[in-house]
């Protein structure tokens, strides 16, 4: 009978240390979020990023219709770059209108995230052969 006490006790303390744990473990995971939040969130993924191209941003890139800046232009696309990757990521979410035509916002993928598009540029740069800051 005393046995079973001691062993209903260090399964209730073990509990006890084990939800503590946990709630440490939150708590620090939640500072961490605070912190990442005022960086940069956004790191690319390329490979998501070409599937993005290749179903939507493709249409208009590839070949450089309705005035798009085609993917081979590296010329152009080094001019582009210049204007450095926070630029580009928020033209592409919220559309751009230049010299040559109009890139419509979200290249008109309204299910396309911000990381989508982030990612669909930094493809873009890099097919181009060009990077920006
Ligand atoms: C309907 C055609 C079209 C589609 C689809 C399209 N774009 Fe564009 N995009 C354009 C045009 C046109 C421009 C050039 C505007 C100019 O410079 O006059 C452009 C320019 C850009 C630029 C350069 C912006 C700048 O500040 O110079 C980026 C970045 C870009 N597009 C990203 C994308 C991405 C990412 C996608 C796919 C999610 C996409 N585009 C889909 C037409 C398109």
């Amino acid at each position: 009978m005393k046995k079973l006490f001691v062993l209903i006790l260090m399964v209730a303390m073990g509990g006890f240390l084990l939800s503590s744990c946990g709630g440490n473990a939150q708590k620090s995971e939640k500072t961490k979020s605070a912190v990442t939040k005022t960086k940069t969130a956004f790191v690319a993924n390329l490979d998501n990023g070409k599937k993005v191209y290749n179903k939507v941003c493709i249409a208009c890139h590839m070949t450089g219709v309705a005035g798009a800046p085609a993917l081979k232009d590296k010329a152009r696309w080094t001019e582009i770059a210049a204007k450095g990757m926070k630029q580009l990521h928020h033209d592409a979410i919220n559309g751009f209108t230049g010299k040559t035509g109009v890139m419509p916002a979200r290249g008109s993928c309204t299910d396309c995230s911000d990381q989508d598009l982030y990612d669909a540029v930094s493809y873009m740069l890099k097919t181009a052969g060009v990077s920006a800051k």
